[in-house]
């Protein structure tokens, strides 16, 4: 079973490293270790669940249980039967491997997972007189991570199961370029300050403006969902209740600040209605249908816009957006002086043609990597 406080890891999207580590020191599970993808800190029982419950930008929270040196797949297999898995799961448990290896002799990740797989099945086998686990790949009730890097093997329990950026409010997953966990993230590095208000003039599904909100109201991102560690044994259940309803207590029951989300789409905008009411932020905000370069501030108090206008995968879209962008720069400088704006995207030029029209520089960037892409914040503040 697990030895506790345990070495733990949240893996998250590169260039997020130090939000996340910022996270974990308010929830009071510092000192952290900082590597590229992710951040090692210690913890209880109490901390996986606290982790789970409130990190706004890690992907998982998984908590190592065995570490080897390797040469290959078949000293793999004879490393994960070294494990004891019935102290951690039952045979009536199902399972699922995934694999991440660099830097080896072993190049497969699925060829990997599916040595590990079969390694705890047949010691399942051998011990439980021929029953062995199923293998569920979509929702586990033991999610099994493998990392090699080089020749050292860590085996790890996943305590979260669904990517913790899942927050459980959607009705459709849309095919966002930008998760929630990255949108929580963008919103840190750009600064936010909750008690100002907030703008996304290009909301699509609303994630912006949901992480923008559920943080104003000091909402956990995971209050709604299921974690797989809540069906473990030896995990207290009531730990996990306990924490859901002193942060339910805790939340504030109006929003802080305004939030205003529009988007030219008006079929767009009926997921995003339902998307804010799932999110329990309906009665506070409601989607506009705007073009953006007819954004309206006025009186309104300077605050924060964030956003991730559309960007072009090609070289040729990129130069067909060029205007928009440099439009909604100029109608920023004309209707938001006194705001902050952070830009999100993948593109330089188009990030150029947004500053010459807002008559400003950026102030800094920061970067990411958002699956393969290299993605880029870029922050404005446009004076008085
Ligand atoms: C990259 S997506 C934003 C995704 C969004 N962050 C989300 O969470 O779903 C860009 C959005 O900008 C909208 N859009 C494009 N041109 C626009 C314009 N001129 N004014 C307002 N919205 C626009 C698109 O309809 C699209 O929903």
């Amino acid at each position: 079973m697990f030895q506790w406080p345990a070495e733990c890891y949240a893996p998250c999207a590169i260039g997020l490293e130090r939000f996340l580590s910022a996270e974990l020191e308010g929830l009071g599970l510092g000192p952290t270790t900082l590597s590229r993808g992710g951040v090692g800190f210690r913890s209880d029982e109490e901390g996986i669940c606290r982790a789970n419950l409130w990190l706004r930008t890690a992907v998982r929270i998984l908590i190592p249980i065995h570490r080897a040196q390797i040469t290959d797949t078949d000293s793999l297999y004879e490393a994960t039967r070294q494990v004891n898995w019935s102290s951690y799961m039952r045979v009536e448990q199902t399972i699922a491997v995934d694999a991440a290896v660099r830097d080896g002799e072993i190049t497969h990740s699925q060829f990997a997972s599916r040595r590990v797989k079969d390694a705890i099945c047949d010691q399942f086998r051998e011990k439980a007189g021929g029953k062995r686990p199923n293998v569920d790949p979509d929702e586990p009730m033991i999610p099994v991570h493998l990392r090699v890097v080089g020749n050292e093997m860590t085996l790890s329990l996943d305590s979260s199961g669904q990517s913790l950026h899942k927050r459980g409010y959607r009705p459709i997953q849309p095919k966002a370029p930008l998760n929630e966990a990255m949108a929580a993230g963008l919103l840190m590095a750009a600064g936010v300050d909750s008690n100002l208000p907030f703008c996304d003039p290009f909301c699509g599904s609303g994630t912006l403006p949901i992480e923008a909100a559920h943080r104003a109201m000091l909402r956990p991102p995971g209050l709604n969902r299921k974690f797989a560690f809540q069906s473990w044994m030896g995990f207290r259940r009531e730990l996990m209740s306990a924490l859901r309803e002193r942060a339910k207590r805790q939340m504030l029951m109006e929003l802080p600040n305004k939030v205003f989300l529009s988007d030219w789409r008006e079929d767009v905008l009926d997921l995003t209605w339902q998307t804010l009411q799932a999110a329990g932020v309906g009665k506070f905000m409601r989607p506009e249908c705007k073009d953006a370069r007819e954004i309206d501030l006025a009186g309104v108090e300077p605050g924060w816009i964030v956003t991730n206008p559309p960007f072009g995968e090609r070289l040729s879209n990129e130069k067909g957006l060029m205007p928009l962008y440099h439009q909604f720069g100029a109608r920023l400088a004309q209707v938001a002086r006194g705001w902050k704006v952070g830009i999100y995207g993948t593109s330089g030029g188009l990030a150029g043609a947004f500053a010459r029209g807002l008559g400003v520089r950026s102030l800094e960037s920061h970067s990411f990597l958002n699956g393969r892409q290299v993605c880029t914040l870029w922050v404005f503040h446009i004076p008085v």
